[in-house]
């Protein structure tokens, strides 16, 4: 079989990093690389496509007014999973640009595919860590929103560290937001939605926009995600936070 460029994504979705005595630097990831297989037509999607819907990691920032040909506020999404809700909040936006971040090929193929189908121009969609795109990436105050539903809750205690919601994290964030840019988180764990509302809360520089300094009622304008749905089917509850950057 012929390796293609959406075979290859997989294998350069974070950049290597060395140790000063040159050994290799384990990292702690947000995610385990899943073995699903990308399907022949996602495959053939992001191998046609990538060049108008897709962007690669750069060690100098994004030139978003370059990228898609506008100066609207730019809406980052990490672990957009199949990107069904991304994109329809894409279509549901057009005055809005979307950048949606995905380790997992088969989404990004799957969420190229939808973007095609329903003729999306404002979403680019990234497939790398996306803690090494805000890292390197993204110019400061450039982003005005981030969005972040669902992130894998590693439910057990040990694997807390893994959660991609840490103070680091969150400081990194509000770094890229412009003055009075969102972050909207969402959960179906609870143990989570707390950890969220405690790191978020903690940031001096965010404004929780909640009437009661915690959760917001689940709004509108955020579609049903796939493991969203999959909390319903297992009872789960579902906790929104939507905090804002205060203006200096
Ligand atoms: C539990 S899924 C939720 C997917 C989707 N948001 C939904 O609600 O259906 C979390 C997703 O985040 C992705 N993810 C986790 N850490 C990531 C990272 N550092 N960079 C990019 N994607 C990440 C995973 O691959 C996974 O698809």
């Amino acid at each position: 079989m012929i390796s293609t460029f959406a075979d290859q994504k997989r294998k350069t979705i974070e950049t290597a990093e060395f140790t000063e005595d040159g050994r290799y630097k384990r990292k702690v990831r947000s995610f385990v690389l899943r073995t699903g297989r990308l399907s022949e037509f996602q495959k053939t999607m992001m191998n046609t496509h990538w060049g108008e819907l897709g962007l690669d990691y750069q060690n100098t920032p994004f030139d978003f007014a370059r990228v898609y040909g506008n100066a609207n506020p730019v809406i980052l999404e990490i672990g957009f999973g199949m990107g069904q809700s991304l994109v329809d909040m894409a279509y549901a936006n057009p005055d809005k640009n979307y950048l949606g971040i995905e380790v997992h090929t088969p989404g990004v193929g799957a969420c190229i595919a939808y973007a095609v189908e329903k003729g999306i121009k404002n979403l680019r969609v990234i497939c790398h860590d996306a803690t090494e795109i805000l890292r390197d990436s993204i110019a400061d105050n450039t982003l005005g929103g981030l969005q972040l539903f669902f992130p894998d809750p590693w439910h057990k205690a040990k694997h807390h560290k893994r959660r991609i919601v840490q103070p680091h994290f969150v400081e990194n964030v509000v770094k890229k937001l412009k003055d009075n840019g969102f972050i909207h988180m969402a959960t179906d764990w609870g143990n989570y939605a707390e950890q969220m509302l405690e790191v978020l809360s903690a940031n001096p520089h965010l404004t929780n926009t909640s009437e009661n300094a915690d959760y917001i009622p689940r709004p509108d304008f955020r579609p049903l995600t796939k493991f969203e749905a999959r909390g319903h089917r297992l009872g789960h509850g579902v906790w929104d936070l939507f905090f804002t950057k205060k203006s200096v």
